[in-house]
C-alpha cells in the first residue's frame, strides 16, 4: 500500500536542512511570532509542528547546540519527527513504526536502568520566578544527589530529546515546555525504543507542557519520584 505520508516526511528533511543553512544568514521567526495568549489548538487534520530556532538563547549567544524541529501529526497522532541539529550537522528523523536515524544511522536508547550511571537532562526554561526556581533547583539537587553521574542540558529540549535517542544521556525531563520544542524528538526518542511519560507519571500529553523523556520506565519512574511539580498552562489552554 502506499504510504501516505512519505512524501511529507522526505519534505520536512529536505525543510530542516535548508532551514539549519538559513540560520547562519538571517535571524528566522521562530515560534516567537505565535502572538502571545494564542491557543494552539490541535485538531485531527495533518498538522505541522514547527519550530524553526529551539536554542532561541544559544542561538543569540553563539553557543554551539541549535536546532530546527519539524513534527507531523494526523488524527492527533505524531506521525514523523525531524530534529536537525545544525551546527553539528546531524540530521535526526523517525517515523512512526520504523525506526529513528542521525544521519541515516539507526540509533537506540541507552540500556542503562540503574540511576546511578546515568546522565540526566533538564532545562530550567525561560519563566524565572523565585517559586518555580526553587522548585526546578530542588529537584535537581535531589536528582544529582541521588547520586546520579550528571545533570546536563544542551539549551534546546529537541537536542535533548535526541541525545536521550542515541543513549547519550538516560533521561531528559521539563515543566513548561511547549509543543513545538518536543513534538519531533518525541517520535524520535519513541522510535528509538525509549518512552514518554507525564511528570507525575500519568500519559504523556503533547499540549501540556510538561514531559518525562528516557530510555526505559526504570529510569523515568525513579526521576519522577524526585521531580517537585510547579503550576504550568497548557498550550492549548483558551
Ligand atoms: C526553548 C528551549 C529550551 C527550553 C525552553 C524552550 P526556544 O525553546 O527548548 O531548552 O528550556 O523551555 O522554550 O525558545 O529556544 O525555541
Amino acid at each position: 500500500m502506499e504510504d501516505p505520508w512519505q512524501k511529507a516526511y522526505d519534505f520536512a528533511v529536505a525543510v530542516a536542512k535548508k532551514a539549519g543553512e538559513v540560520q547562519f544568514l538571517t535571524f528566522f521567526i521562530g515560534e516567537e511570532s505565535v502572538a502571545k495568549g494564542e491557543p494552539c489548538i490541535l485538531t485531527d487534520k495533518p498538522t505541522w509542528i514547527i519550530d524553526p530556532v529551539d536554542g532561541t538563547t544559544n542561538f543569540v549567544h553563539g553557543f554551539p547546540f541549535v536546532a530546527v524541529s519539524i513534527a507531523f501529526a494526523v488524527n492527533k497522532q505524531l506521525e514523523f519527527g525531524v530534529v536537525y541539529s545544525c551546527l553539528e550537522d546531524k540530521m535526526y528523523k523517525a517515523r512512526k513504526g520504523k525506526g529513528a536515524f542521525c544521519n541515516d544511522e539507526p540509533i537506540q536508547v541507552s540500556d542503562v536502568k540503574d540511576i546511578h550511571k546515568s546522565i540526566i537532562s533538564s532545562e530550567h526554561g525561560i519563566d524565572r520566578s523565585p517559586e518555580k526556581v526553587t522548585k526546578i533547583f530542588s529537584t535537581m539537587q535531589k536528582i544529582l544527589c541521588i547520586p546520579v553521574h550528571g545533570l546536563r542540558g544542551s539549551g534546546t529540549a529537541a537536542t535533548n530529546m535526541c541525545l536521550v535517542a542515541t543513549g547519550a544521556v538516560e533521561a531528559f525531563f521539563e515543566i513548561g515546555i511547549h509543543c513545538w520544542d518536543i513534538a519531533a524528538g518525541a517520535v524520535i526518542v519513541q522510535e528509538a525504543g525509549g518512552i514518554l511519560l507525564d511528570v507525575d507519571g500519568g500519559p504523556f500529553d503533547l499540549m501540556s507542557q510538561r514531559m518525562v523523556s528516557a530510555n526505559n520506565d526504570v529510569i523515568a519512574k525513579r526521576i519522577i519520584k524526585e521531580i517537585e511539580i510547579f503550576p504550568s498552562t497548557r498550550d492549548d489552554a483558551p
